[in-house]
Order: C-alpha cells, then sequence, then structure tokens
C-alpha cells in the first residue's frame, strides 16, 4: 500500500512540480531583473568564519544574511528523510518525533568511532573540543544511507557542540549529493541558540539546494514544539491524502490529526466515509477520554506509554484521547498535533466530550 501511496505521491510531486516551474516561469517574465537569493550555496562567506564561541551563553551572529527559503507548502507528497547524530540521546527523540510527524524515514548517524564519556567531556581539550576548533576535521560515519536519490527533503539533526554542529554534521552533509533537494537542521543545545549553527553548513552543499530555517531546541523539547516548527517551516508529510481527509472534532471543536498509516485508521476511513461518527467519551483515570466506537476496528495492541494528545484503539472498540499519560497495550491511531498538553488538559480534562470524526 505504501509503494502505490509513494507513487501517488511522486506523481503529486510531479505535477506540483511542473505547476511551480509555470508558475516561476510566469514570474520571472514579468520580473525580468533577480529575484532574491533563497539558496544559499558555496561562496567565499559562506564557509565557516570559525567565530568560535565557545561560552555556552553567548548567541553567535549568523555568518550568513539570506533568509531561508520558506514556502506556504514545499513538500506536496515529498519522500522525507530524517538523519540524526545523537552523543548523549537528547536530540534523538526530536528526530522520532518529526519522522513520526512527516511519516519519514530515520537514518541515526553513527560516528565510525564511537565518542567515548571522555571524548564528550568538553572544554577538556579531549577529542570534541579538538574537532570543534578545527573546521576541516571529518570524522568517519559508520555506514551510509541507503540510496538517498529517492528524498526529496532532508532533515537533520544535532547537538550544539561549542555553537557549532559536531563535523560529522560535515561529513554527513559532503558524503551525498544533494543537489536539488530541500534541506534543513535542527538541533538541541544546554542553552546555546542556533546562532551560526546552520548557516555554516550552507557551504558545504550545492547551490541549489534549498534551506528551510532551522531551530535550536532546549533539552526535553515536546512532540508538539517539533510538530510547531514543521508547520512553521511548510512541512506536511510523506503521506497521502486519505488520512488528512479524516477530520476530528471535540464538542464541536476541529482538532488537527497527524493519524497513523495503519490498517486501523483505514478501517476508521471506511467506517465514517457513509456518515460521520459520533462518540460519547467519558474521562477515566484523571488521564483519558474513552468511548465505544460501535463496531470493532483492527488491533494490533503493542505496549504504549502514551501522551497528550495521542489516540489510540483499546480493546478493538474503544477510541480513547489522552490528555495526560498512561501505559498499556494499544493500537495507536493518530496524534492531536494543534493543542499544547495545558489546552487538552482544559479541553478533555473537565467532564466528558463528544468526538465526532468525518471524512472531509
Ligand atoms: C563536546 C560538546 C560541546 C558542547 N557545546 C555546547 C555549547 O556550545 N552550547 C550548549 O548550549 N551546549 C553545548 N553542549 C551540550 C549539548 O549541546 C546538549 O547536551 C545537547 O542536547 C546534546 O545532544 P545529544 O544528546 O543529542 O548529543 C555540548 C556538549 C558536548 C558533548
Amino acid at each position: 500500500m505504501r509503494s502505490a501511496k509513494r507513487l501517488r505521491n511522486a506523481l503529486r510531486a510531479a505535477l506540483c512540480g511542473v505547476l511551480l516551474m509555470l508558475l516561476l516561469a510566469g514570474c520571472a517574465a514579468k520580473e525580468s531583473s533577480a529575484a532574491p537569493e533563497k539558496t544559499p550555496g558555496k561562496d567565499a562567506s559562506s564557509a565557516e568564519e570559525t567565530t568560535k564561541t565557545d561560552e555556552l551563553t553567548t548567541p553567535e551572529e549568523p555568518t550568513k544574511t539570506e533568509e531561508p527559503a520558506q514556502t506556504d507548502e514545499p513538500t506536496p507528497g515529498a519522500h522525507i528523510l530524517v538523519a540524526c547524530f545523537s552523543a548523549t540521546g537528547h536530540t534523538e527523540p526530536l528526530a522520532e518525533y518529526a519522522a513520526e510527524f512527516l511519516g519519514a524515514d530515520l537514518y541515526e548517524i553513527v560516528a565510525a568511532e564511537p565518542y567515548t564519556e571522555a571524548d564528550l567531556a568538553y572544554y577538556t581539550g579531549g577529542r570534541c573540543d579538538l574537532e570543534q576548533d578545527d573546521p576541516d576535521v571529518r570524522p568517519a560515519i559508520s555506514g551510509a544511507v541507503e540510496n538517498m536519490e529517492q528524498y526529496d527533503v532532508v532533515l537533520i539533526g544535532h547537538p550544539i557542540w561549542h555553537g557549532q554542529a559536531p563535523r560529522i554534521i560535515s561529513t554527513f552533509l559532503e558524503s551525498y549529493d544533494f543537489s536539488g533537494k530541500t534541506l534543513t537542521t535542527f538541533c538541541t543545545s544546554m542553552s546555546s541558540p542556533l546562532g551560526s549553527s546552520a548557516a555554516n553548513l550552507y557551504g558545504l552543499v550545492p547551490e541549489d539546494v534549498t534551506w528551510l530555517e532551522s531551530r535550536r531546541f532546549p533539552i526535553g523539547a515536546s512532540r508538539e514544539d517539533v510538530a510547531g516548527w514543521l508547520a512553521e517551516i511548510g512541512l506536511t508529510g510523506s503521506e497521502g491524502s486519505e488520512e488528512a481527509a479524516l477530520q476530528m472534532r471535540i464538542n464541536g471543536i476541529p482538532v488537527a490529526v497527524q493519524w497513523e498509516d495503519n490498517e486501523s485508521v483505514e478501517a476508521l476511513i471506511e467506517l465514517v466515509r457513509e456518515a460521520p461518527l459520533t462518540i460519547q467519551m467519558s474521562m477515566y483515570g484523571g488521564f483519558e477520554q474513552v468511548g465505544a466506537i460501535g463496531s470493532s476496528l483492527p488491533r494490533n495492541d503493542v505496549q504504549t506509554t502514551t501522551h497528550a494528545g495521542d489516540i489510540v484503539l483499546y480493546s478493538g472498540n474503544q477510541f480513547v484521547v489522552f490528555y495526560g499519560s498512561n501505559s498499556w497495550a494499544y493500537t495507536r491511531l493518530g496524534h492531536i498535533t494543534d493543542k499544547t498538553a495545558a489546552e487538552l488538559a482544559e479541553l478533555l480534562g473537565n467532564g466528558n466530550v463528544t468526538v465526532t470524526i468525518s471524512v472531509g
């Protein structure tokens, strides 16, 4: 099913590409002179100026002034990869959230020579300090992305080391031909801002790469934080539109849901295709609202720790929406992406609600 979707998506992407080219041709004809540069590439000023502000709290000024590209929806039907290097595990969950949200493939960037605790002890003159002091160092990566050509969009996650991306990210960027692709980065740090860490990578890839605005997250950033950033930069996912057509309201209020790509959601779509489904929910346990669907959906229960916003199938025939957390064997159906945990607690934690699901 995924391959059929991919094919449909590829066709959709191709159609969008043609439309975009026609549109651009029209704009070029109208404006004849140079449009603002939106795809920073290799030039003298893009090389890292090794502004080594090793202070954790001192923001660096970006070395490039071009605004990253921003379009309303750059990736209709695009095939997306989330690649992540995470030495101590803080950036990794954010990569997982992004991959889940986008229906993207996930690739872990692993150092051929693993970083030891001593290597990671910064400002000790150890391995990481030495690497970050030398912009030309390229630590080797173990393994490789299979068939990078298939991806239109690549997100790269990493920690901030000495105010910059670790040098292994430079290795990654120089290991593939990113020509014509859309790239962005996200990072976690103790306290440093994004600074010049993203802009200093622009010069490592071909000029026709389109960069979307990068984002620095604090350690422990939530799924909603990541989804919010992705929505801001116009990344909406690589899966088909069937799931997107499934609409949900809580007490009449529309909520945005990233639906899972599984047989349970497909069965739910079929169920509501004829007529909208209304489920009377009941508050339970101080962390969820649960209600009978009225029929059974295919189940594939997995021991799960849920979070606010998660939507799951319980016992094959109960629809559950969480405003808190619980651990049980559920089948995941989706996740509410446009509400914070506080907003969900307000919406779902103050009495029984009615959920309506329909296909738009
Ligand atoms: C070698 C090294 C250098 C670091 N430099 C900085 C820094 O300049 N600014 C900062 O806020 N945090 C810095 N940190 C902390 C990391 O950015 C932070 O812990 C990050 O979340 C780690 O992500 P990870 O667990 O995915 O590797 C540094 C950590 C290491 C190991």
